[in-house]
């Protein structure tokens, strides 16, 4: 499959290069074509790999885009690319609303009664937003074996047969179906990206970023 990946910091990199390992094409937008980062990740992944705008990628696309942007411009990217070339695709977000301006940890610029990807979806009411895998580490994203045993991917989104298509590509990078929470539509992505302040407290005492949630059910 064509995919878009959007974002040319380590979580665009991590997921581009485990799509190509799967099989698919990717190209990696950027602001500008030619981008370093973009441009080392292509020499490396070779020929299933690509670089472009922004606006370019999404065009790219046949019916999966990534956004791995900087949260607090994730919007001025999404506009770069351009809401025709994003129409009808699903944008699976996976982007934080973080501010670092004053060091660490980072607060949440968005919070509370929005969100990110419900900002995301009002700005492009033509693609279907799915926002998932915001809350663990890249390279667990689409590697979820990389820590053992049972652990959960959550997904929101207004769009049921968009996130049945995004269940799906976890399942194929080995997510298990009981492990992917569909939390409901895409507001509950308030929940999601307010899991960020405890995940990077998580971080400091564990001393490690290999690590996820798992929610341990009951007998109902
Ligand atoms: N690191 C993780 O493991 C992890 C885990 C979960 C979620 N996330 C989230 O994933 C996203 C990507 O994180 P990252 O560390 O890979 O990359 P990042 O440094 O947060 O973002 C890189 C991307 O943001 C774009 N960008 C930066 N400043 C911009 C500006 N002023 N205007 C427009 N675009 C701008 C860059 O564009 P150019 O390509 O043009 O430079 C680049 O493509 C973030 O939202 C982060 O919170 C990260």
């Amino acid at each position: 499959m064509k995919i878009a990946v959007l974002g040319t910091g380590m979580v665009g990199n991590a997921i581009g290069s485990r799509l190509i390992e799967l099989g698919h094409e990717v190209r990696m937008g950027s602001r500008t074509e030619a981008n370093e980062k973009a441009i080392a990740w292509v020499t490396k992944n070779g020929k299933n790999g690509s670089t472009n705008t922004f606006a370019n990628a999404a065009a790219f696309a046949e019916e999966i885009v990534f956004n791995c942007t900087k949260g607090v411009f994730a919007l001025d990217v999404l506009k770069m690319a351009g809401q025709q070339n994003l129409k009808g695709k699903i944008l699976i977000d996976v982007s934080n609303p973080l501010d670092f301006s004053n060091g660490m940890p980072p607060t949440l610029t968005i919070s509370n009664t929005d969100s990110l990807a419900e900002q995301i979806q009002n700005l492009l009411p033509d693609t279907f937003v799915v926002k998932a895998l915001n809350t663990m580490n890249c390279n667990l994203m689409l590697n979820p074996s990389l820590v053992t045993g049972d652990h959960n991917v959550f997904m929101s989104g207004n769009n049921d047969a968009s996130k049945e298509k995004v269940n799906t590509l976890l399942q194929s990078v080995g997510w298990k179906d009981n492990n992917i929470i569909d939390l409901g539509d895409i507001s509950t992505a308030r929940g999601t990206e307010m899991l960020l302040p405890i995940w990077i407290r998580l971080w400091g005492a564990l001393g490690t970023d290999q690590f996820n949630f798992f929610i341990q059910r009951g007998e109902s």
